[in-house]
């Protein structure tokens, strides 16, 4: 197998920092995801790390040393992977502006995963305010070396593909993205993934597909597989795209996958089934029960009367309490309320019920988008 056939046609979960932690991660597997991404992690804050094989779990962990610096007596766990279910299909990615350190970071997890991934898509401030993420689109000639870098000193050495995350440049014209592609398909990267929004669209904007053909084709003048994301929501759809632009092509699904993780599968789950599903897995690997919970409300708008009982949680047992109550009730509040409800019923989007893809209920996904307010929920729902 060549690095790229690693990715070719495959459907993935995308990176989301708290949200692609392990529980998402299994579920998604399970349910028929052919890749998972781990959520960015910068590369500081791996070097900073030990390994620990967790017996008990299966588990291998990354602790950062000497305890959890920002929250002292939170917990210390920076990454943890079930080799027994990720092993394979695992990619790791990388937040980072400085080739020595983000060859320094990944060679501390290599050996674990099957690929490393550099973020240069993501906008928010936590991520761009180092030159990090996003900001790397501005400063070309950085990202080309961190990538030549990894892929001569983590890539040829430990055997595995290094890839890369990007946004469109420009929403107008298609050039300045297809060159940068070329350039960053000559460094020896195995796949690009693009997100086809640019840097100042939200998730809540419609994605921008009309360069496709062309970035396309750039990758594959480099023999380098390409992934596309944005707004892409289930099974179905991937495979639409696949009958347009090639069955090489692969997809990513972050929120989609967020609020559902069983969209992977052609018969996704209902809500009532995916969340006792959910903290059972979460339970199984020890996850922090506040990440549990925060992704829980993710899936939930405020007023819904399951979001207020799930908050009040601090334990699992709590939240697998709740779920059980969930019942056809909760399916339909989930239908009423959730902008993903298409995830659960493709049907519905042909009824006149508002649906994601509608502009009434576009009016109601903000709260889905943006960073700021996820927080805002975390920090009014943290655990003790
Ligand atoms: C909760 C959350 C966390 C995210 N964290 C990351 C991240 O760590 N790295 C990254 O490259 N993108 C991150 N993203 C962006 C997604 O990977 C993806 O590019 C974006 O949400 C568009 O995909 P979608 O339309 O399927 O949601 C995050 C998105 C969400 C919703």
């Amino acid at each position: 197998m060549t690095f790229s056939s690693l990715y070719s046609g495959k459907l993935v979960l995308a990176p989301m920092v708290r949200s692609g932690e392990i529980p998402t991660r299994l579920m998604a597997l399970k349910y028929g995801a052919d890749l998972v991404w781990s959520p960015e992690i910068v590369d500081k804050k791996l070097i900073k790390c030990e390994r620990v094989v967790n017996e008990p779990l299966g588990t291998i962990d990354y602790l950062e040393k000497g305890g959890n610096t920002k929250f002292p007596g939170k917990s210390n766990l920076v990454f943890r992977t079930l080799p027994r279910k990720e092993k394979g299909k695992l990619i790791f990615q990388l937040g980072t502006a400085n080739p020595e350190l983000a060859v320094k970071a990944a060679k501390i997890v290599a050996g674990d995963v099957d690929g490393i991934d550099l973020n240069a898509g993501c906008p928010k401030p936590f991520s761009t305010h180092s030159g990090m993420g996003a900001a790397l689109l501005s400063t070309p000639d950085l990202l080309e070396s961190i990538l030549k870098e990894l892929v001569t000193n983590v890539g040829d050495s430990y055997k595995i593909p290094i890839s890369v995350k990007i946004r469109l440049l420009d929403d107008k014209d298609s050039k300045p993205t297809v060159d940068l592609v070329h350039r960053l398909c000559k460094t020896g990267i195995s796949n690009l993934t693009l997100h086809c929004r640019t840097r100042d669209m939200r998730n809540r904007q419609s994605p921008i597909r009309t360069f496709l053909p062309d970035i396309i084709e750039a990758c594959r003048s480099h023999k380098v597989n390409f992934i596309i994301n944005g707004a892409l929501r289930n099974r179905v759809e991937f495979e639409e795209f696949q009958n347009t632009y090639g069955e090489d092509i692969g997809g990513m699904i972050a929120e989609g996958a967020e609020c559902n993780p069983t969209c992977f599968s052609h018969k996704p789950l209902p809500w009532n089934q995916v969340i006792p599903e959910f903290i059972s897995i979460a339970q199984s690997v020890d996850n922090y029960p506040g990440n549990t919970k925060y992704i829980l409300l993710n899936q939930l708008p405020g007023k819904s009367p399951f979001y207020q009982k799930f908050a009040q949680c601090k334990s699992h047992e709590q939240l697998m309490e709740i779920s059980n109550t969930v019942g056809e009730v909760g399916n339909k509040v989930l239908q009423k309320y959730l902008t993903k409800d298409v995830l659960l019923n493709p049907e519905q989007e042909q009824t006149d019920e508002p649906t994601k893809s509608s502009p009434e209920s576009k009016r109601g996904t903000e709260h889905l988008d943006s960073f700021p307010q996820k927080k805002q929920k975390l920090e009014a729902t943290q655990v003790a």
